[in-house]
């Protein structure tokens, strides 16, 4: 098959949120530190109607419901996810409960989990078997969601909540580039959740910035490599490659420093003879060691400056979900997209060439790139793809401020509640968006039942 891709695209989020600005002043730090520092401005948070099992429901629902597509069209379900609640049994069986009334059981792909990375494993997991022998003509659909909720620290403002549902085919409008794949995976405790009676996990947050800008250097040279040769390019691919970048965002700051750092791997790689007129002043800079530099401040700020028109034209119209929603773990990436195809206008979509990094503690990361097609006309699915997240500005306007004692407030219930059985959630039903599935109960086989709103 040809053009394999993403046909669809959903996201929810929780209809609830905390303001980054009151919680800076509830915290007691200085003002502007989450908000300027971190660039994070609303954190979504589920209450103890929702957890990752109704979240999955509702987009994939959502996502059948809004695009018409039938159930019998499904061959493949796969679930990226780092929220574990029943352990041994996956999401995707549970997701089956909306498969079954249609007959439909043979559906092969089930969960995948490293951190942030699961939905892009479950994405690459999605495409293989499309490009595969066993593939029968159905489509793919993959499933990206978390609910991010920290200890109290530092890292509890780079909480988050959300999924992303994508469903993948041939002849799609966003199509995955083939042969250019970057990856890069080694073993770190940055963060894991080792606690099973916590929600909570374990991070070491610096450790982690390292991490991911050393993974991302380290992607970003791969697939340049890789791109270069693919294409047959005389002159090397560098950040001019891509219209717009994409980013695993934990918080919208460490996209700044990323484009900044991509920067600084250009600069690395240009023939010294060029520097004079590519980089005036900058001459003293061909000593960085990359592995050296990444809490380099003066460094860091140099290539952000150089990158400053890169970052806003390539990168910033892909924040708008992470600065509103918080890091959404495995579906922030994915956010990025939907992020871009509702900031941008369609005709700047189509024919974009938007590169994306995927990055999981632990770690394992991925670059890749997407080519998007040029047909933008009312007709053409790019225009129905983009029609589609048309409401989720809306949505997000909608969503119902709680204050930070009610935030803290309710991170504790979740953390008394976590593991119980039986359990009668006691959330309002009617704060939820129409259509959001919900727990009515855990009994005291701790099976969970759910509804609709
Ligand atoms: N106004 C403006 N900026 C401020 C202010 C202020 N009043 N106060 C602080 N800042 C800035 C700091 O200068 C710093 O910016 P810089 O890095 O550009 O220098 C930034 O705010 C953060 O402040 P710090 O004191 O350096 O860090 P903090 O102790 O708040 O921790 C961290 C930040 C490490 C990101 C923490 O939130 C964390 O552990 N998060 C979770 C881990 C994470 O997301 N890792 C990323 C990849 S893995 C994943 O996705 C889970």
């Amino acid at each position: 098959p040809e053009d394999v891709g993403i046909l669809a695209i959903e996201t929810v989020f929780p209809s609830l949120y905390v303001d980054q600005t009151e919680l800076e002043q509830y915290d007691g730090v200085s003002a502007g530190k989450y908000t300027v520092g971190l660039g994070q401005h609303k954190m979504g948070i589920c209450g103890d109607r929702e957890d990752i099992n109704s979240i999955c429901l509702t987009v994939v629902q959502n996502l059948m419901e809004h695009y018409d597509i039938k159930y019998t069209d499904i061959g493949r379900l796969e679930v990226g996810t780092e929220t574990i609640i029943d352990k041994s049994k996956s999401v995707k069986s549970v997701l089956m409960q909306l498969f079954e009334p249609h007959g439909v059981m043979d559906i092969e792909g089930i969960d995948t989990t490293n951190a942030c990375y699961g939905g892009t494993a479950a994405l690459f997991n999605a495409i293989a078997w499309v490009e595969s022998s066993d593939w029968n003509h159905r489509y793919a659909l993959v499933v990206t969601a978390d609910i991010a909720v920290y200890a109290e620290g530092p890292a509890r403002p780079t909480g988050g909540a959300g999924a992303v549902a994508m469903l993948i085919g041939p002849n799609a409008p966003l199509v995955f580039d083939r042969h250019v794949r970057a990856t890069y995976m080694r073993h770190v405790y940055d963060f894991y959740k080792p606690d099973l009676a916590s929600e909570f996990p374990k991070v070491d947050g610096k450790l982690s910035i390292e991490c991911y800008l050393n993974a991302l250097d380290t992607c970003y040279q791969l697939y340049c490599k890789r791109a270069s040769k693919r294409d047959s390019k005389e002159t090397p691919v560098d950040l001019n490659h891509f219209d717009y970048l994409l980013f695993h965002t934990p918080f919208c700051k460490l996209m700044q420093k990323s484009v900044g750092r991509l920067g600084l791997n250009d600069f690395l790689s240009t023939s010294p003879g060029l520097i004079p007129q590519l980089y005036p002043g900058l001459n003293n800079y061909r000593k960085v060691d990359l592995n050296n530099s990444y809490f380099d401040k003066d460094v860091e700020k140099t290539f952000m400056t150089t990158t400053k028109g890169s970052f806003e034209t390539k990168t910033q119209p892909t924040l708008l979900l992470a600065n509103q929603i918080g890091n959404m773990y495995t579906a922030s990436l994915y956010g990025g997209l939907v992020s871009l195809l509702i900031n941008q206008n369609i005709e700047q979509i189509a024919g974009s060439k938007i590169g994306l990094f995927s990055y999981g503690s632990g770690l394992a990361s991925t670059m890749y790139s997407i080519t998007v097609t040029k047909d933008s006309n009312d007709n053409s699915q790019l225009y129905k793809l983009i029609s589609n997240l048309k409401n989720v500005k809306t949505k997000l306007e909608q969503r119902l401020k709680i204050s930070p004692e009610k935030f803290m407030t309710m991170l504790a219930v979740r953390q008394q509640n976590y593991n119980k059985a039986p359990f009668k959630p006691i959330g309002r039903v009617e704060d939820l968006f129409p259509g959001t599935y919900y727990l009515v109960e855990i009994d005291e086989m701790y099976r969970r039942h759910y509804r609709r709103h």
